[in-house]
């Protein structure tokens, strides 16, 4: 096949806008909901234009909402789907069907406002860096102790904190085994994409990352990501 624009190490961006946001309540897509006077999809958009090992960018957009990302430049904007790994599953499909040979897919919540150009390069460099890993995902210490719980609230189990990671974006994927394990696992069910990668049989990295790579969820978040992006800039 001969060489595409896309060659030469870079990965391709999966910037996932889909979702309405239902407990932010905004009335709309969260990832156009005003941060610091911009729509949030922006400023994870921004990270991965910054970001040196990012190739080209394809957005899944909430069905119906194409039109008000006219601002997202020479990003490739995809309809997505009604959970976030069929979201994913369309923007690899468009993915294909733009002939692209990057061989590795970092997928990240536009949700995510807060995130470093320089973790998304890291994971990217330690997936290459990484032979018979299928992902590295972004993810940051429990600093909270955390109980298994029943019936009527009653602990059942403290689990090992120093065992325990919470999970963000951006995970980046080989683009194969992502594809694999989306067509073999049940992606409508699928809280985070590494997780069909577990299903599947593949093996899962994880990087450090900061707690202040949050997702915005619900109100009170637009403050906190507000106040950094203050801080930061
Ligand atoms: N997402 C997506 N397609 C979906 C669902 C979610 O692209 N069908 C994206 C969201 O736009 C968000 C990220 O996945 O950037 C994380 O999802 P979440 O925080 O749950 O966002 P929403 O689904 O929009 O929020 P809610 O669950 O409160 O409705
Ligand atoms: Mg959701």
């Amino acid at each position: 096949m001969a060489a595409s624009p896309d060659s030469g190490g870079l990965a391709a961006a999966l910037l996932l806008a889909a979702g309405s946001g239902e407990r932010l309540g905004a009335g709309g897509p969260k990832a156009l909901v005003p941060l610091a006077g911009r729509p949030m999809y922006q400023f994870s958009l921004n990270a991965f234009r910054a970001a040196g090992r990012i190739g080209p960018i394809l957005i899944a957009v909430p069905p119906g909402h194409t039109g008000d990302f006219a601002d997202a430049g020479d990003a490739t904007l995809v309809e997505g789907g009604a959970a976030r790994s069929l979201s994913v599953a369309n923007a690899l499909a468009a993915l294909d069907a733009g002939d692209s040979d990057c061989d590795l897919v970092a997928v990240h919540d536009a949700a995510r406002p807060l995130v470093d150009p320089e973790l998304i390069d890291s994971a990217v460099e330690l997936l290459e860096a990484s032979p018979g890993v299928d992902a590295v995902i972004a993810a940051a210490p429990v600093t909270d102790t955390v109980k298994r719980v029943g019936a009527g609230g009653l602990v059942e189990q403290t689990l090992d904190r120093s065992k325990l990671r919470a999970v963000q974006t951006p995970q980046v994927f080989r683009r194969a085994s992502l594809a694999d394990a989306i067509a073999a696992g049940e992606p409508e069910n699928a809280t985070d994409d590494a997780s069909l990668i577990e299903a599947a049989g593949g093996s899962v990295v994880v990087i450090d990352s900061p707690s202040f790579n949050i997702k915005v969820t619900v109100r009170e978040d637009l403050a906190i990501a507000e106040a950094r992006i203050a801080d930061r800039d």
